[in-house]
């Protein structure tokens, strides 16, 4: 049967990558995937997880089935990491999932059940996957504008008491803009008239202005809404990213809300995967519990974070330097692991052929997978490229995001 059909398309992120992985040029630069690396391009464990990894490999008791929410002191730990502080009983509920991508997974199943006729809205640009794992839920899916505010605020004009609205909470994937807190402020004033409810997705929290103020957002919507889903993820900020680690949280307006969302989670996880893998949750309860240990985590943290932002910084002095305000200007004023590039498809290609340099079509490279010495000619490449053609969208706005254009 499978030799009759055609062979579906590849996940075009990994195909990248693969490409990449395929390059034989000493001088091929990687900042296709969103993954941390240090100044010598190595994606570190970072030392408290390594510490975390060492206590439990000498006291874990048990390797026993966990509950279907799974680790319950690590859900405890990260609702009051991502809410900040005691998180009032009968507030919110949190299950553990298979990373961030389970946390999404799982919520989009939760608003298909509950809200069958809904429509859920994501950013154009959106991170690659958001429209997949929607869809493969059987959500309907619509676009909102992203980095045009103006635009932002008016598109979700339409959204309606129904609709559920994706918004990444900070360090926003592809494009590196985030919404200013006034502006974050008029979408909580949005949705609390329309209705509407806030599905946040948290993948790079601490990588961009610092741990609190990039939790700022979704803490102020807790605040302020009375229903919020939140996808959190610690691939990055933990440097978990083969360990499948994260959480889905659902704020709700009651006790019997709250017992619904986590059974109907529980279900989900159940058909799919039955329970989430252990050894991620339990690292990062135990570095989250420990003062030591999360205070080790935290300086790493802003150590890394640090580093990321003195790679833009060098990228933007570099390209100032050659005189192109049209790059620097931009990239000055983004934030996180990731630089949006007003370049089209066919420049990021011309960047890989005569360049070695690896981005995504839509123009995204990864800052943090830029190796200090490398600022200088990474610079003259862009300026190369984009001295051979006048630099266009990729992706018409107000449009879905076409996911092979990636
Ligand atoms: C915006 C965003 N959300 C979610 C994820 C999923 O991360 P993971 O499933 O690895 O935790 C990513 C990963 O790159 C992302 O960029």
């Amino acid at each position: 049967m499978l030799e009759l059909l055609p062979v579906p398309p590849v996940d075009p992120l990994w195909n990248l990558a693969a490409e990449y992985g395929a390059d034989e040029r000493p001088q091929r630069l990687n900042l296709v995937l969103g993954v941390y690396r240090d100044h010598t391009g190595v994606t570190p464990v970072m030392r408290a997880v390594r510490e975390a990894e060492i206590r439990l490999a000498e006291h874990a008791a048990s390797k026993e089935y966990r509950g279907l929410s799974g680790n319950a002191a690590f859900n405890r730990a990260m609702l009051s990491l991502v809410l900040g502080g005691d998180v009032p009983a009968g507030r919110a509920t949190a299950v553990q999932t298979v990373a961030g991508t389970g946390a999404l997974r799982l919520l989009a199943d939760l608003v298909r059940q509950t809200r069958p006729g809904a429509t859920v809205w994501i950013s154009d640009p959106a991170y690659v996957n958001h429209q997949p794992i929607l869809e493969a839920a059987g959500l309907t899916v619509r676009a909102y504008r992203w980095t045009d505010h103006d635009g932002l605020l008016a598109d979700l004009g339409d959204a309606g008491r129904d609709d559920v609205v994706l918004l990444q909470g900070c360090c926003h994937n592809p494009t590196g803009v985030d919404p200013t807190r006034a502006v974050w402020e008029a979408l909580a004033d949005l949705a609390s008239r329309a209705g509407w409810v806030p599905f946040l997705d948290l993948a790079y929290h601490g990588l961009g202005d610092g741990l609190e103020e990039d939790l700022w957002a979704a803490r102020m919507l807790a605040a302020r809404l009375p229903e919020v889903l939140v996808a959190v993820s610690c691939s990055k900020n933990f440097g978990l990213y083969a360990d499948r680690t994260g959480c889905a949280i659902v704020l709700g307006a009651s006790e019997r809300a709250l017992r619904h969302a986590e059974t109907a989670l529980q279900n989900a996880a159940r058909t799919l995967y039955s329970m989430p893998p252990e050894h991620g949750a339990a690292i990062v309860a135990a570095v989250l519990e420990d003062a030591g240990l999360r205070g080790m985590w935290r300086d790493e943290l802003d150590g890394m974070r640090a580093r990321i932002a003195a790679n833009r910084a060098a990228l933007v002095a570099e390209l100032r330097a050659l005189g192109c305000d049209a790059l620097a200007g931009p990239l000055a004023r983004q934030k996180g692991m990731f630089a949006g590039l007003p370049l089209t498809a066919g420049q990021m290609a011309l960047l890989r052929r005569e360049h070695a340099v690896y981005g995504t079509a839509t123009g995204r490279i990864n800052i943090a997978g830029l190796p200090e010495a490398q600022a200088g000619r990474l610079a003259g490449a862009l300026v190369a490229v984009l001295e051979r053609g006048a630099p266009e969208r990729a992706v018409p706005a107000g449009a879905v995001p076409a996911r092979a254009a990636l």
